[in-house]
């Protein structure tokens, strides 16, 4: 019998996806220390937050994968085929246009690299590695409130916004096609916070975002269906 501490989460099994930094490698330090083995990607060989993170415990195992090429994630399929996960949670994305900017002044390659990333690459990630997640396990996605066109009232960020709503627009085709599943969907907005992404001028610090925002896909472990969701679980207006 091991002695070790039962997990703290329900989602003993963890995958994410685009790990490096950020929200995505706080969310691997958050399920780690709930007790989570947790398997998070990266792009690169180039040392980063999650291998230094990594370096310091054995629940974490690091793989590769690049949203953004076809291969790379039929490749890291076949490499995690016959595992099984509790929660694959989708973080990758980029943003390259600034706040002002109006959204047809955006560059088209510039473009198509945000469309690529936010909407392509994630949704081509949940559809290759849905296969494996538990039949009553959870799918999240990392949205953003910008991603609300009911709460665009003030504009900013515009091609940025366009991509989180198109993400979710795609999210709910896809739910709506597993309507009979069992898994819970998430949609999560985890406020502006203070990345690489969002800036130093964010509202929020990683660890006023994170924590909260895993209570709340933990809380939905076992609920069907999808829903978007902000950090404390409130439901975020289409
Ligand atoms: N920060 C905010 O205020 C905020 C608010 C709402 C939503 N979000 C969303 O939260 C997610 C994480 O953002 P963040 O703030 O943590 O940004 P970040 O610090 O810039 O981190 C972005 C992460 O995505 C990875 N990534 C980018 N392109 C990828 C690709 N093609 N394939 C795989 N991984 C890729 C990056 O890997 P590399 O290190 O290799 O580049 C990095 O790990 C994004 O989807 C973002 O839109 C952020």
């Amino acid at each position: 019998m091991s002695d070790a501490a039962e997990p703290r989460t329900p989602n003993r099994r963890v995958l994410v996806i685009g790990a490096s930094r950020g929200l995505g490698e706080a969310i691997v330090e958050e399920y780690a220390l709930r007790g989570a083995r947790v398997v998070a990607t990266v792009r690169s060989d180039a040392p980063s937050p999650l291998r230094a993170f990594a370096a310091t415990t054995d629940a974490v195992e690091i793989e590769r994968v690049d949203v953004a090429v076809p291969d790379s994630i039929a490749a890291l399929r076949r490499r995690l085929d016959g595992r099984v996960f509790d929660l694959l949670f989708v973080v990758a994305g980029i943003s390259l246009a600034p706040q002002d900017q109006a959204g047809a002044d955006i560059g088209t390659r510039d473009f198509e690299r945000m469309m690529n990333t936010n909407v392509l690459g994630v949704m081509r990630a949940v559809e290759s590695l849905q296969y494996l997640v538990a039949p009553d396990g959870t799918i999240a996605v990392m949205s953003s409130g910008q991603g609300s066109v009911s709460g665009n009232t003030r504009g900013g960020f515009e091609v940025y916004r366009a991509t989180k709503s198109a993400l979710n627009q795609m999210f709910r085709s896809y739910a709506a096609r597993h309507a009979a599943d069992r898994r819970a969907l998430l949609l999560m907005a985890p406020g502006w916070v203070r990345t690489g992404l969002g800036g130093p001028g964010a509202m929020l610090e990683i660890g006023e975002s994170i924590p909260p925002l895993i209570d709340t896909v933990d809380a939905q472990y076992g609920t069907p269906g999808l829903q978007y969701l902000d950090r404390h679980g409130a439901p975020v207006p289409w």
